[in-house]
């Protein structure tokens, strides 16, 4: 009886539990309503089995206990009984799979006139690509991947001048029209996917896999990767903004076209060097920074993430925040760079500058940072030299009150959380895996000794001789 009594009880809990709990389906955002049918319809056919099944173990426990006058009857053929057993698992088999069946097939069948915007899923961000004005992409080549050419664009293809190029996990989109995602993976297996869009697909490297969506109403949706895909899967998320049609075709105008960055003159750094002379006062004449005027050293970083920081202090994605004093400062004089050309020609100026030793502040357990620095290191580089493949900067060599202060506001969102920001999101994640000020510091004790392995500057060394060449 005891036994009967936990069955009913478990029972009467789960479909409470069903119904009661916060864990429901998010607001539905696309056409696919037909998705949303079909859990239904299985949770209604599932949930149906698991009540009678469980309804009848406990009423078969009562009606048929141990008596000592009866003894059970084996009875190993019943017709009847077999053909009620096939017909009724039929139905709820059928019930399960046969409406899942007609929304594949309208999953997989793209309206004709549904627009397309390519998704290119790589270790651990999303970039997207439109066809431009000529409606059809340009040839791309995972060979042709480079750092300044993450998409891995064919210049020798026409078609591909007018591609609109969205660098960073932010896409728009227009409400009420269906688009074709076609999805890419530059690396591994990645998962395209998009909750309230009730939409997902695998992205197979060496393939084009796609999937088609229309969205129905505006707001912010965000990206997840639904495919593990290494220490970075969980920061592999992005986010579309679903926005009304002219909002879309604006922002699209507004997005660098392939021909605009092959157009980019190759960086001035004497032009950079004139333009350097406000910089000098608080990073030093030679970049080697400056802590009692928070300016953190420049000389060793990477000139594409100076231009990326630059432009976000410009633009307010970066500096902004109210409790970010440091930042704020730095904003007045990233505001007075014209444009992205002026941050370029900087950024080649600061290249040239010499690297000295870096000056060592922070006392921490470095063997105790070696663990938490292997989740760093898959983007930084194992050495902390900077990859671009994952935008994430250097970080042997530099200031580490300047990383210690960072990854403080990472860890606050005073950094990493504005929407123009398209990586600092991952970082804003990252910098709460690191724990308390002390695991910081013994971080940052262990990036400290990276700073003086050969490698590193070796890497330093060949990189100023071939610019000087
Ligand atoms: Cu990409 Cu998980």
């Amino acid at each position: 009886m005891a036994i009967a009594i936990a069955l009913i009880l478990l029972l009467v809990g789960s479909i409470l539990f069903h119904f009661l709990s916060p864990w429901q389906l998010t607001p539905l955002a696309s056409n696919w309503g037909s998705i949303d049918d079909t859990i239904g319809i299985t949770f209604w056919v599932t949930g149906f089995v698991f009540v009678a099944v469980n309804v009848f173990m406990a009423w078969a426990i009562v009606r048929y206990r141990w008596r000592a006058d009866r003894r059970a009857e084996y009875e190993p053929e019943n017709k009847k009984l077999e053909w009620w057993l096939i017909g009724v698992t039929t139905v709820g088999i059928a019930a399960l799979l046969a409406p899942g069946l007609f929304v594949w097939a309208s999953y997989v069948t793209v309206p004709d006139d549904a627009h397309e915007v390519e998704v290119v899923g790589q270790q651990w961000h999303w970039g997207f690509r439109f066809p431009g004005e000529d409606g059809s992409f340009g040839r791309v080549d995972t060979r042709l991947v480079t750092g300044d050419n993450p998409f891995g664009m064919d210049a020798s293809d026409p078609a591909g001048r007018d591609d609109v190029l969205v660098h960073g996990s932010r896409v728009r989109l227009p409400v009420d029209r269906p688009v074709k995602a076609l999805l890419r993976s530059r690396d591994v297996l990645h998962n395209f996917q998009v909750a309230q869009f009730r939409a997902k697909m695998d992205l197979v490297p060496g393939q084009l896999s796609y999937l088609w969506v229309t969205p129905t109403r505006t707001g912010e949706f965000e990206i997840l990767c639904a495919e593990l895909c290494g220490i970075g899967h969980f920061a592999m998320r992005g986010m579309v903004e679903v926005v009304e049609p002219e909002a879309f075709e604006q922002w699209l105008a507004a997005q660098p076209t392939y021909a605009s960055e092959l157009a980019r003159a190759a960086p001035d750094a004497a032009a950079g060097k004139a333009l350097y002379t406000p910089c000098a006062a608080c990073h030093g004449a030679e970049g080697q920074g400056n802590v009692q005027m928070n300016a953190p050293r420049l000389a060793g970083q990477d000139a594409w993430y100076l231009i990326r920081q630059l432009e976000y202090f410009k633009a307010g994605a970066r500096g902004a925040h109210p409790d970010d004093t440091h930042g704020q400062q730095m904003r007045a004089f990233a505001g007075m760079l014209a444009d992205r050309a002026a941050m370029a020609d900087l950024a080649a100026y600061v290249e040239t500058f010499p690297v000295p030793p870096p000056v060592i502040s922070i006392d921490g357990n470095p063997q105790r940072g070696a663990r938490v620095w292997r989740n760093c290191g898959a983007c930084h580089g194992s050495e902390g030299q900077g990859l671009q493949a994952t935008q994430a900067p250097r970080l042997a060599g530099q200031d580490d009150w300047y990383l210690e202060r960072q990854l403080e506001n990472f860890r606050r969102g005073i950094r990493g959380r504005h929407p123009g920001d398209a990586y600092g999101w991952q970082m804003a994640e990252m910098a709460r895996l690191v724990g308390d000020e002390e695991a910081t510091r013994d971080l940052i004790a262990h990036i400290n000794t990276l700073a003086l392995t050969a490698a590193n500057r070796q890497d330093r060394a060949t990189d100023l001789a071939r610019r000087t060449d």
